[in-house]
């Protein structure tokens, strides 16, 4: 075991974890149950977090990796009383249907538009294609992020 202090949504916390926790099981096991498990193998994307404000996926990121480090999670963007504004975007574009990709679709959104606030659709696409999606065959999801995007820049 050993002791790791990491901000996860704004909240300082101390954890005891075991030196090969993923940073996966540690947030789940923290109740943070948006951040998914999908393959475990760093292929599909559903366990996407931010990590500093960038893009990580926590299936293969050791908990000890984020020792002193800033997590995100979908639990910080919004709720479903006060949806963050790419939330709204992509629920009207239906590009939610089972739901299992969204947050980490959301969260490689974020990291895109922290960097970029106003990219094209092929950089949309080119920054979410780590992200798998079985649902929506991804113009939806990619109509709902230029939408989310549109929104936080204040444009109707
Ligand atoms: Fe992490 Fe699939 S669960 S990339
Ligand atoms: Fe089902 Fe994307 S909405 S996997």
């Amino acid at each position: 075991p050993m002791k790791i202090e990491v901000t996860i949504n704004g909240t300082r916390r101390e954890l005891d974890v075991a030196a090969d926790a993923m940073l996966l099981d540690v947030l789940r096991d923290h109740g943070f149950f948006s951040v998914k498990y999908g393959c475990r193998e760093g292929t599909c994307g559903t366990c996407t977090v931010l990590v500093d404000g960038r893009a990580t996926l926590s299936c293969i990121t050791l908990a000890g990796q984020v020792h002193e480090r800033s997590v995100e999670t979908v639990e910080a963007l919004g709720s479903v009383d006060r949806p963050h504004p790419m939330q709204r975007a992509l629920v009207d574009a239906g590009a939610v249907q089972c739901g299992f990709c969204t947050p980490g679709m959301l969260l490689a959104a974020k990291a895109l538009l922290q960097q970029n606030p106003s990219p094209t659709r092929a950089e949309i696409a080119r920054a979410l294609d780590g992200n798998l999606c079985r649902c929506t065959g991804y113009a939806k999801i990619l109509d709902g992020v230029e939408r989310g995007a549109a929104a936080m820049r204040g444009e109707p």
